[in-house]
């Protein structure tokens, strides 16, 4: 079942291209943001479980922004995912793997997305049937040399990649072969949420939804 969950993912991934990760203290500015990411073209974000905020946030965006595809990231157990989904979340997402939540996420009707940063770890969650995975963390883990090199063994596996990605280096990340979409909290950054400047949010966010993959 997650197989099948994950590949949609994957589509929905690649539809996406960039994932806000956002770690929000207060709950009154999660609407807010995603209405912000949302006018600037993006419409999948991560909200993770880091803040006492973040149940609240992610079912206050999926109660007012609809538009909007919200799930949860830095799911580290079943009990942070089903907290999630009774949130709302659409999708969980996890910055590596462990089999209790490899077992659990059987039982969701949503998406996942395991991390990982290793060709094992890559080949363990193949074999399960996920094909589309979150390289974390992606930048002190060897970047994008490391990940065009996984390209040509694991033909079959996709990522998106987290962790010091930003506007800088998303392009080329986009350009390997085996990335559907990346990931990074660079689009909504603490300085502007605390200053509540959304239009600066929208503008950054327009600038990454222009990285989109040409097919
Ligand atoms: C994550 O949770 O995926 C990352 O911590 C986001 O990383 P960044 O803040 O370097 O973008």
């Amino acid at each position: 079942m997650q197989a099948k969950l994950n590949g949609a993912l994957g589509e929905a991934l690649k539809a996406a291209t960039v994932v806000p990760v956002l770690t929000i203290e207060d709950a009154g500015d999660g609407v807010e943001i995603a209405r912000a990411l949302h006018k600037g073209g993006l419409n999948l974000i991560e909200i993770t479980l880091r803040t006492p905020a973040a149940a609240e946030v992610i079912r206050r965006i999926s109660t007012q922004v609809r538009e909007v595809n919200v799930g949860a990231g830095t799911v580290l157990d079943p009990d942070d995912a089903a907290k999630a989904i009774a949130a709302g979340a659409r999708f969980i997402v996890s910055p590596g793997m462990t089999p209790r939540l490899l077992e659990a996420a059987e039982t969701w009707q949503i998406p996942y997305l395991p991390g990982a940063a290793t060709a094992s770890e890559a080949m363990a969650l193949a074999d399960l049937g996920y094909r589309v995975l979150k390289f974390f963390p992606a930048l002190p883990a060897g970047g994008v040399t490391y990940l065009k090199a996984l390209a040509a063994p694991l033909p079959g596996v996709m990522f998106c990649p987290t962790g010091g990605v930003d506007a800088g280096n998303a392009a080329d990340f986009l350009a390997l072969p085996n990335v559907v979409a990346v990931g990074g909290s660079w689009v909504a950054p603490e300085k502007e949420v605390r200053a509540k400047d959304w239009l600066a949010i929208s503008a950054l966010a327009h600038q990454a939804a222009g990285l989109r993959i040409k097919d």
